[in-house]
């Protein structure tokens, strides 16, 4: 366009914390009932972090959000009672519509750190 920016960009974020005993676990805003959770020095909200990454400096150079597509890798507890919560949090802090706004669940089958049930990741594309 006149801007020399292309009228259409895709954002990536990613993001990790540890889970420790005691700490509540609360994804994309929603406290979700656990005896453990995300670890951090702020409120670890692996989901937020991963699609404020994805989106970090959109509107400054002249990009307005149209859809979020995250996924949130975790091995217990279930998380997919708490989707439409989640997704309506995000549409409500990012102010885009709530059917524009993709949530997933998925576990990393017992391996690694994630499997092991030591840490969280979340991925998220804008
Ligand atoms: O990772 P996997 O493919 O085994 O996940 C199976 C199902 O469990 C998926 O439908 C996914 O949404 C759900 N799930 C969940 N909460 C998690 C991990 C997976 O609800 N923490
Ligand atoms: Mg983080």
């Amino acid at each position: 366009g006149k801007t020399g920016l292309p009228a259409f960009r895709i954002g990536q974020g990613w993001d990790t914390h540890r889970l420790e005993a005691g700490r509540p676990l609360i994804l994309g805003g929603i406290r979700i009932p656990s005896d453990f959770g995300l670890a951090g020095h702020s409120d670890a909200d692996v989901l937020f972090h991963s699609v404020t990454d994805a989106i970090r400096l959109a509107a400054d150079e002249g990009y307005r959000l149209i859809n979020i597509d995250a996924t949130i890798v975790l091995e217990r507890p279930k998380l997919k009672d708490f989707r439409d919560a989640i997704r309506e949090s995000l549409a409500r802090a990012t102010g885009i519509a709530v059917h524009l706004v993709s949530v997933k669940f998925k576990t990393a089958e017992r391996v690694g750190p994630v499997g092991e049930g030591r840490s969280c990741e979340a991925q998220a594309v804008v």
